[in-house]
């Protein structure tokens, strides 16, 4: 069945809006959620408990997260599908960034899958998620899983700081080449605060050979201390 130029029109501004609205405000939550970890186990897990009782969660999980992260992959499955690579008419930055934005797209789509059926569903493979500190803990003690976790971290961070860019543009906020170019920055910036603070939340995890986080606050004093096992474009033509 073959799109009109309007559902075409309509279905890339729809997987744009998601992107952001409601997946991108969601991963900034995430990534609060996961900062908690600094605080400690006690820290964490209390504000773990608290989404976990909000009302109505089973609903928010499936209309706030699920359909739209689904809807948003669906169609980036098929932009990627359909994108011209290295288009030799642009420079290499923009090109580069083009492709790192469908190529992240693309780890994600596995990161995620992977992440969530062992964390929010890993009752279903025998494991507890009463207490999930300990769950992340005991999963990143692994040198490989804490890789790749690292990894999931940064192209989420990429996928979405550069995503807002992409974003800024389709949705026709930025039209002087000075505001893309200015926002073009902003965006790798947004990246990279997103990258740092999600690594550092990995960190607090206590995984590697005694690396520790960067704490700007002392962690709680009750309960804040790590569990003891731890050992511590489209959009091409725009300006870039
Ligand atoms: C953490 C989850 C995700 C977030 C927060 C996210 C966010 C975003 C944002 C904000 C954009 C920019 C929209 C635009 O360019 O107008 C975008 C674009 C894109 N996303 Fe995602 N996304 C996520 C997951 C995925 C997944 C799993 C895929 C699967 C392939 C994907 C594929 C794409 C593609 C191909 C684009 C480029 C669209 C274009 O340039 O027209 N995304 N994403």
């Amino acid at each position: 069945m073959a799109l009109t130029d309007q559902q075409y029109f309509t279905l890339r501004r729809l997987q744009s809006l998601t992107g952001v609205l409601p997946v991108g405000v969601f991963l900034l939550e995430h990534w609060l959620t996961n900062a908690f970890a600094l605080g400690g186990a006690a820290a964490y897990n209390e504000k773990v408990d608290f989404l976990r009782s909000l009302p109505y969660l089973f609903l928010l999980e499936i209309f706030g997260i699920f359909v739209p992260i689904a809807f948003h992959a669906a169609l980036g499955c098929w932009i990627v599908w359909e994108a011209k690579f290295n288009n030799r008419a642009l420079p290499l930055r923009q090109n580069a960034l083009f492709t790192l934005q469908r190529v992240t797209g693309v780890l994600l789509l596995f990161f995620i899958p992977y992440h969530v059926l062992t964390t929010r569903f890993a009752e279903w493979f025998g494991g507890s998620t009463h207490d999930l500190f300990a769950l992340m803990q005991d999963k990143l003690q692994n040198p490989l899983t804490f890789a790749l976790y690292v990894a999931g971290v940064l192209a989420a961070s990429f996928h979405f700081g550069n995503g807002l860019w992409g974003f800024a543009i389709h949705w026709g906020l930025l039209t002087s080449k000075a505001a893309q170019r200015r926002w073009s920055l902003a965006a790798l910036l947004i990246a990279l605060a997103f990258g740092l603070t999600g690594i550092n939340s990995l960190l607090a995890f206590g995984p590697l050979g005694g690396l520790s986080p960067l704490r700007l606050q002392p962690a709680a004093a009750t309960g804040g201390a790590p569990h003891a096992a731890a050992p511590a474009p489209s959009g091409q033509g725009a300006t870039r």
